[in-house]
């Protein structure tokens, strides 16, 4: 899939979280539509799933409460957000925690542009998130990667998040990135990430997304 289409995908899922916040509760997703999100969302909707706002605000509620429940116990913890796109945890969990978002190059730029806008306009609380830029497909990449994380974690828990990112990744990248959490991660850390199981391969809806053209 092109650099592109990967991007596109991360503003995809803010307009399927704004859609409804009541359920998502996201309050901050409608932040990162603009008109072209719309405009490809309504050929996903048309081409791929019509009900996958239901499915992703579920997802962010659900990885929401889990962040929030992990970090209301008092510790040295930290959270490391991989393939973490346009999400806006650390603004809805309204005690700062310690944040690291790791993506490709040009998704982090952006973000990090567009939150410089956000909070100086006072649309977003101020964070103080660090950012990784890495493609999980390259393997001197991912262990560059550990290295980087080793220095932010050092003995500190940590609840690893992976959501809506397996999928887009070659198998032994994968691998990879679960052997760098292996690594990295002290008793009691958390990983949390969503997949879909090998016998959905040649599911209609999966079929579908893989030959959508965004
Ligand atoms: C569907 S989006 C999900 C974004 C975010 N986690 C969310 O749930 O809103 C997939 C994310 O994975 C990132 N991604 C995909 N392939 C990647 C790679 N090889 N290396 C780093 N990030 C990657 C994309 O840039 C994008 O932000």
């Amino acid at each position: 899939m092109a650099q592109s289409a990967i991007a596109d995908s991360a503003f995809l899922v803010n307009e399927l979280r704004a859609r409804n916040p009541s359920l998502s509760l996201d309050q901050y997703a409608h932040l990162w539509v603009n008109d072209r999100t719309r405009e490809i969302c309504k050929t996903y909707d048309q081409e791929v799933y019509p009900d996958d706002e239901v499915a992703l605000g579920i997802r962010n509620r659900f990885f929401f409460n889990l962040i929030e429940t992990y970090f209301q116990k008092p510790g040295d913890k930290i959270f490391v957000n991989l393939g973490a796109g346009f999400t806006n945890y650390p603004f809805l969990i309204r005690t700062p925690i310690k944040t690291i978002e790791v993506d490709l190059p040009h998704v982090v730029d952006y973000k990090k542009q567009k939150l410089s806008e956000f909070t100086k306009s006072g649309k977003l609380p101020v964070r103080d998130i660090n950012f990784i830029a890495t493609d999980f497909n390259d393997s001197g990449d991912v262990a560059k990667l550990e290295k980087q994380l080793l220095n932010y974690i050092g003995n500190s828990e940590s609840l690893f998040l992976l959501e809506g990112l397996t999928y887009y990744l070659k198998p032994s990248a994968f691998r990879s990135l679960i052997e760098l959490i292996c690594n990295l991660q002290k008793p009691n850390s958390v990983l949390a990430l969503d997949y879909w199981p090998p016998h959905l391969r040649n599911h209609e809806t999966c079929e579908k997304f893989r030959i959508i053209k965004l």
